[in-house]
């Protein structure tokens, strides 16, 4: 123990080792995406973004996206610790236990080992998870709000086999009017993989392609890796070494690796340098009529037969001018790489704004984007996983992810597929996705019966498109998440701290997506308060667990008494949906709606709607006065009298 470390905290050459207690009812969360949770049980949790190679499951761990940064929720409050160190390490977390009243409870506890950098951290305490969060992206930065088609649906696939293909995907969408924002095209579209270069033979006409799509509202999404095929005439190579971008090792040659180009380079994107040239390529992308891009492989990663899939821990960075190498760079890689793809697009294209995600990324990568849950294994196990990555992504302060949906391996079965397109629906990127010797993942392979329920799916996303920009709104200036953890705002209550297959999409809606096969019914917890079935429009109050029909045709969502949930109207606009408030004084809800203006960077106008029941009528009003402005459907069956709350879920 050095004793001029202080307490708590052992020195061992550069490697640090810092314990703390927390309270015996304490729960942890956040550390980026990872397989299981959202909370975070005993064990170890790595820092040190990793591609787990093939496809991952609940268990498998590092991931790709890995930050120090815990959430921690106790009956005494909410608080985040975050060390700014971005060198390889581990957590190992310990819950607490109670005493059961006999005064002997045990502490959890949390001991944060670095490998080496410096001991710098911040706490972030709070009364309520919604003021932690806040402060974490006051520290961090705000979240990038995507342009409205993002918060569209969204197709992919590795191994698009040309343009007729993907035309005849997005026709397939077409002529079943299943809505489509945008269609991906991976590694395939390149010419052997060579990032920024089109294969002109299988699509001769990319920028005609992407007008002809964007006629039919969707648009092209394109795969962006950073390595770097390391031949002569490869152009990006021969401008890159003349700018000398690639990362070298110390004795100054370049690091090469091999990534599905063959042999390549790493541009060193921890040298701002080296960022703008990076960004300005993406020149050509806007060129070709892409409109959004795709960072993938940039943990970064290069195959390797045996040892780590990355580059060489003595790898030279530039560290923003200070100098280091890949021990301290690797996990700011993907991070310090969407930065120069999201700051070369704002300025090659300064009216929009950039639609960016990431696979890998660090503490702030909500600034320039968001992320995706990566190559999740197909199957329950998998669906699960998915959900958690999201949920403690945005509880780690990015707000914007999405699984793939099916899974990216194999071949879901109908009902697998179905039921991961259901919870995709209410997730911030609604994407369908598959590896290259996956089966199909469009809506209509899978038999009638799905398609006719997917098409719902779809249809439900449109309809709350109003309220999916809202809360991206929402999310850039307050920092909530779009999804949040159950117990977002009760986080007192003890079972929903520990409740992880059910989710709130915003404060309006509960999701309780189904999760295991054969499952037509499923308990839900519900947090305190009215809850309306958003099907039946039945009344249910909690705290406590109820148990819900969930036919295949549709997972239990459930609406708060009293919240308003801007939609698409059935004729074109928006409208207020508002679930009926509960009688009295305490019965007054809320809600919010972001003005739509469009997807450059005019900050939307914000307006705030209470309701309440006055007289047995459900009355809405804008704060600050004036006209509501929109047409407003009341929805949920009408409040019980005043002193019965309704009938109490168990
Ligand atoms: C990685 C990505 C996956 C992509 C594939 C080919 O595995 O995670 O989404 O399809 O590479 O580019």
């Amino acid at each position: 123990m050095d004793p001029g470390l202080g307490p708590g905290l052992v020195g061992e050459g550069a490697r640090w080792l810092q314990l703390s207690e927390v309270a015996a009812d304490a729960r942890f969360f956040g550390l980026g995406g990872r397989a299981s949770g959202p909370r975070l049980r005993d064990g170890v949790y790595r820092l040190w973004n990793t591609d787990p190679g093939g496809s991952f499951e609940p268990g498998d761990d590092p991931l790709y996206l890995t930050m120090p940064v815990q959430l921690v929720v106790a009956d005494a409050g909410t608080h985040l610790v975050f060390h700014d160190n971005s060198w390889d390490g581990t957590v190992t977390l310990r819950e607490g236990e109670e005493g059961a009243g006999s005064g002997h409870d045990r502490p959890g506890c949390c001991r944060t080992r670095m490998e080496g950098g410096p001991l710098r951290y911040w706490v972030i305490v709070g009364t309520t998870p919604a003021r932690v969060l806040n402060g974490w992206t006051a520290l961090t930065g705000a979240p990038a709000v995507p342009p409205r088609w993002a918060l569209g649906h969204h197709h992919a696939r590795w191994g698009f086999r040309d343009a007729e293909e993907v035309r005849r995907v997005v026709a397939g969408y077409r002529e079943r009017d299943l809505p489509l924002s945008a269609l991906h095209l991976d590694i395939d579209h390149l010419i052997g993989h060579r990032v920024f270069t089109v294969d002109g033979a299988r699509f001769p006409d990319l920028p005609g392609l992407a007008a002809e799509l964007l006629e039919d509202g969707v648009r092209l999404v394109s795969i962006v890796d950073p390595a770097v095929k390391a031949e002569p005439g490869n152009a990006v190579y021969e401008s890159g070494t003349a700018d000398d971008v690639f990362v070298r090792d110390a004795q100054g040659r370049e690091v090469r690796g091999v990534v599905w180009a063959g042999e390549s380079v790493f541009p060193d994107f921890t040298d701002p340098r080296v960022r703008k040239w990076w960004g300005g390529l993406y020149a050509e992308r806007l060129a070709q009529g892409f409109s959004g891009v795709w960072h993938d492989m940039n943990e970064p990663v290069s195959f390797a037969a045996f040892g780590e899939t990355t580059l060489p821990r003595s790898a030279r960075h530039a560290l923003e001018g200070r100098g280091g190498d890949h021990r301290e760079a690797h996990n700011v890689y993907g991070l310090a790489m969407a930065r120069a793809g999201y700051e070369g697009l704002c300025e090659l294209r300064p009216d929009e704004r950039p639609f960016l995600f990431s696979r890998s990324g660090w503490a702030g990568l909500q600034r320039y984007g968001g992320s995706w849950s990566g190559d999740v294994a197909t199957g329950w196990a998998g669906l699960r996983a998915s959900l958690s990555l999201v949920i403690g992504l945005g509880l780690s302060g990015v707000p914007y992810s999405g699984p793939d949906i099916g899974g990216f391996t194999g071949s879901p079965s109908p009902e697998l597929y179905l039921r991961w397109f259901q919870l995709g629906a209410y997730l911030p990127l609604f994407r369908t996705h598959s590896a290259i010797s996956a089966g199909r993942r469009e809506p209509w392979e899978f038999g009638s019966r799905v398609l006719e329920h997917a098409a719902a799916a779809l249809r439900e996303r449109q309809r709350l498109l109003p309220y999916f920009t809202t809360l991206a709104q929402l999310a850039a200036r307050t920092g909530a998440p779009y999804v949040r953890p159950v117990w977002w705002r009760t986080p007192k209550d003890r079972a929903l701290r520990d409740c992880e297959d059910a989710f709130l999409l915003g404060d309006a809606l509960l999701v309780a997506p189904v999760l295991e096969e054969g499952a037509r019914r499923r308990p839900v917890r519900l947090p305190r308060g009215r809850w309306y079935d958003t099907v039946t429009g039945r009344a249910y109050h909690g705290p406590g667990q109820v148990v819900l029909d969930a036919p295949l045709s549709g997972i239990p969502v459930l609406a708060r008494a009293g919240s308003v949930v801007p939609v698409a109207a059935p004729g074109g606009g928006v409208e207020l949906e508002v679930w009926t408030p509960c009688a009295g004084r305490k019965g007054v809800g809320a809600g919010s709606l972001a003005v739509d203006t469009g997807d450059g960077w005019e900050k939307p106008e914000l307006l705030r709607f209470t309701t309440r029941v006055r007289d047995g009528e459900v009355t809405i009003e804008r704060e600050g006065g004036g006209e509501v402005g929109y047409p407003i459907r009341v929805r949920g069956e009408a409040p019980p009298s005043e002193d019965r709350p309704g009938p109490r879920a168990s």
